[in-house]
C-alpha cells in the first residue's frame, strides 16, 4: 500500500513540571488540554494539548527524566540570543500556523502576558545579502514566510509563522555529514 500523509497526529515531548506546562499551554497560549492521565507502574504522566488542525501537541512527565540540556536536547537559547544549534536527532523547535494578518497579534499577546519574543523575522527565499542574510528588514518580494519565536518553560522553542508567497521551487542540494554536495560544493552561502 502506497503511505500518504494527513499532518501530524501528536509530537510528544518532555516537561520538568506538568502543572507549569498546563499552565504555559492552555493559559498563555489558549490551546485547549483534551486529555491526561497518569503512565502506569508510576512512571509519569501524558498530556496532550489541540495546537489546531487535527494535530496535538503532547508532553510526558517521567519521574526518572534528565535535566534539560540546551544546546543538545533543545536549542541553546532563542533566536537572536544566542546559539540554535541543538544535537544530531534532537526537536529543534515547533512552528505553528499564523495568518500573515493574525502574527503580529499573536506577537503582541504573547508580551502581554510576560513572554519573551524575538522580532518579527521575514524569511528570505534567497541570500538577501550574499554569503550572509536569508532575511529581509520589510516583507517585500523575497519573502517566503515571516515568523517569530519563543520559548515554553523548558526552553523548547516555539514559533509561530505565516506563509507570506510560495517561493522559488529550486531546493539545495542536501549536504553528507562533511557538508559536502554531491557536485562537491559545500553550503552556498560560503561561495558569495
Ligand atoms: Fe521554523
Amino acid at each position: 500500500m502506497t503511505i500518504h500523509y494527513g499532518g501530524v497526529h501528536h509530537l510528544a515531548l518532555v516537561c520538568r513540571d506538568m502543572e507549569k506546562t498546563v499552565d504555559f499551554y492552555t493559559n498563555i497560549l489558549g490551546m485547549k488540554l483534551v486529555k491526561g492521565f497518569d503512565l502506569a507502574h508510576g512512571s509519569g504522566q501524558h498530556f496532550f494539548f489541540d495546537m489546531g488542525g487535527g494535530n496535538l501537541m503532547a508532553f510526558f512527565w517521567f519521574t526518572d527524566a534528565g535535566d534539560a540540556a540546551p544546546g543538545i536536547a533543545s536549542v541553546g537559547d532563542l533566536i537572536g540570543k544566542g546559539s540554535i544549534t541543538s544535537a544530531h536527532g534532537s526537536m529543534n523547535h515547533v512552528a505553528f500556523h499564523a495568518s500573515a494578518d493574525e502574527i503580529e497579534g499573536f506577537r503582541e499577546e504573547l508580551m502581554e502576558k510576560g513572554v519573551e519574543c524575538s522580532e518579527l523575522v521575514n524569511h528570505a527565499d534567497v541570500l538577501t545579502v550574499p554569503g550572509k542574510n536569508r532575511t529581509s528588514e520589510d516583507v517585500d518580494d523575497t519573502t517566503w514566510v515571516r515568523s517569530f519565536y519563543f520559548l515554553d518553560p523548558d526552553g523548547i522553542m516555539l514559533e509561530f509563522c505565516a506563509d507570506i508567497s510560495p517561493g522559488s521551487d529550486e531546493i539545495s542540494l542536501p549536504v553528507n555529514d562533511k557538508g559536502v554536495k554531491a557536485d562537491g560544493r559545500g553550503l552556498d552561502s560560503l561561495h558569495a
